[in-house]
């Protein structure tokens, strides 16, 4: 059979003119960030921080911390070696480069990082949380910790009871480098391990956590004596 007529060849593509594409950088905001031990100067931030962890996690019915308690149990006078007692790393993060952070104890000093971020954090508490220190440093987080003891390893570790980064400033790497302060220390000090416990609804902490590569242990409950059923001991003859 004789071949159909070939049509026309098909347009060949037309000649791109050759321009110089300008790469396009996403504009990076930079925002310096600095981890440092807490003092009773952050008390009035640290009492609004722990309200709002108890909110997140819906309990703030078991919420009486005052900022008087917080300052007598957290910074008692003489206050005690950090890392031997209550130790509270307070995240604050700047616009500007940090001023040189004086090193007020010789097992710590201040941790700086630098983040670039693609968009400014719209923080709308940014007044209730300026720092003491002025400028236009925020604080955006801390993290409560204390020693506590492995008789199985022989060894102190650290036990976490709070790790908090404020809402707007969250999935940014702040909590990361919070936890890494934590964990870091721990592991300079010879410790043996981090321990902590987390809500089993708190999906986000929970993927957070296995991020920092820890193991949620599935055998282990928590068992708490507190209130009524604890001060009833205190007339019971041992
Ligand atoms: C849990 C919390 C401290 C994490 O802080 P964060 O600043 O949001 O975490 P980061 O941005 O540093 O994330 C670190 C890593 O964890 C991962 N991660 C964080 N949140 C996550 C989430 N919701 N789902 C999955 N992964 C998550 C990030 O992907 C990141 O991994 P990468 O570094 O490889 O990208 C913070 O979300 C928070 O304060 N939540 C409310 C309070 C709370 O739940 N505290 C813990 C109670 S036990």
């Amino acid at each position: 059979m004789a071949a159909a007529a070939e049509g026309p060849p098909p347009p060949s593509p037309a000649a791109i003119p050759e321009t110089t594409v300008p790469e396009i950088t996403p504009p990076r905001h930079p925002l310096f960030a600095r981890i440092r031990l807490a003092t009773i100067f952050d008390v009035p931030h640290l009492h609004k921080l722990i309200h709002q962890m108890a909110t997140f996690e819906r309990l703030t019915h078991l919420f009486t911390a005052t900022e008087a308690s917080l300052a007598a149990t957290l910074f008692p006078n003489p206050p005690p070696r950090p890392f031997t007692s209550f130790t509270v790393f307070i995240l604050e993060v700047s616009p500007s480069p940090f001023p040189p952070t004086p090193q007020t104890d010789p097992n710590f000093s201040p941790i700086l990082k630098t983040f670039h971020l693609d968009l400014p954090v719209e923080d709308t508490e940014k007044e209730v949380f300026r720092s003491g220190i002025g400028g236009d440093v925020v604080v955006t987080g801390f993290v409560l910790f204390f020693p506590n003891y492995s008789s199985f390893l022989a060894k102190p570790g650290f036990y976490i009871e709070d790790l908090f980064v404020r809402e707007p400033y969250r999935k940014k790497g702040f909590g990361r480098m919070l936890f890494t302060a934590v964990a870091a220390q721990a592991a300079k000090m010879g410790y043996g391990r981090v321990e902590w416990v987390v809500l089993d609804w708190n999906v986000n902490a929970i993927q957070f956590y296995e991020q920092m590569g820890a193991e949620i242990l599935p055998d282990w409950r928590v068992c708490r004596l507190t209130g009524e059923a604890l001060q009833s001991f205190a007339h019971l003859n041992i």
